[in-house]
């Protein structure tokens, strides 16, 4: 079981997703637990101010310290949390680190909005993360990234099977950036036309309906790079 906090001032597009397929499934089943906060809620004026113009001029608006400050304090209120401050400076996010979420036993994720949050807020946070080396208007698609690839770990959330040969799998020692081999379904042959109209067909490879158990793994590995 984990727990994950975030804290947005958009706490309503996270309900669809969180409750869909599997993560849907599994906050049912109990195995996984998402609570957001709205960050007006911990703010101590009448116009629930979360931002302010920044200190020595600049474009945009900045976050203010000290509803992040409540909300953190009162997220742990019972028990500790990882805490984590969603930002384009932060570390990249990869498969290791979502490994390494996943042994805790709660998080919490800071989504930020605006051109920043005030640098004092980086004194009240474990670790700094970016999804990738762009930016994005809010912290949102963030957490709910970090939170989907971390909840796939999760015992029973996922059937083991499916974790063991996947891309970047953990239990993939030799290369770290091993990719899964490519998957086939029906129909054994698709056949299309061409902008041009002439015809095509795409056939899947022979061995993956052979039946031969050893060789088909032999070509698994072989085509997973
Ligand atoms: C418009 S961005 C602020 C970008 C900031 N002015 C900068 O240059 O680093 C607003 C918020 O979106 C979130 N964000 C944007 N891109 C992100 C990324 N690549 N990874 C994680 N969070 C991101 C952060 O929470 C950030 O505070």
């Amino acid at each position: 079981m984990i727990t994950f906090d975030i804290v947005t001032i958009f706490p309503k597009i996270f309900k669809e997703y969180f409750n869909t397929s599997i993560l849907g499934r599994a906050r049912e089943n109990g195995l996984i637990e998402i609570k957001v906060h709205d960050l007006r809620d911990f703010t101590e004026d009448k116009h629930n101010t979360v931002d302010d113009r920044p200190f020595g001029g600049g474009p945009g608006m900045v976050l203010k310290v000290g509803p992040i400050f409540k909300a953190l304090k009162t997220i742990e209120k019972k028990e500790e949390s990882h805490k984590v401050l969603l930002t384009p400076k932060g570390k990249q996010f990869n498969q290791k680190k979502a490994n390494k979420l996943s042994k805790k036993k709660r998080i919490t994720l800071i989504a930020g909005r605006y051109e920043a949050f005030d640098a004092r807020v980086n004194q009240f946070v474990n670790e700094k993360i970016s999804i990738g080396p762009y930016v994005l208007t809010g912290g949102e698609l963030p957490a709910m990234i970090i939170v989907d690839a971390v909840c796939r770990l999760i015992p029973n959330v996922i059937e083991k099977e499916s974790l063991k040969e996947e891309t970047y799998s953990l239990n993939n020692k030799e290369s770290k950036k091993k990719i899964e081999y490519p998957q086939y379904t029906r129909p054994e042959v698709f056949k299309y036309k061409d902008a041009k109209g002439n015809m095509h067909e795409m056939k899947v490879p022979k061995i993956l309906l052979s039946g031969n158990h050893k060789k088909i793994k032999e070509w698994k590995e072989k085509n997973a790079h």
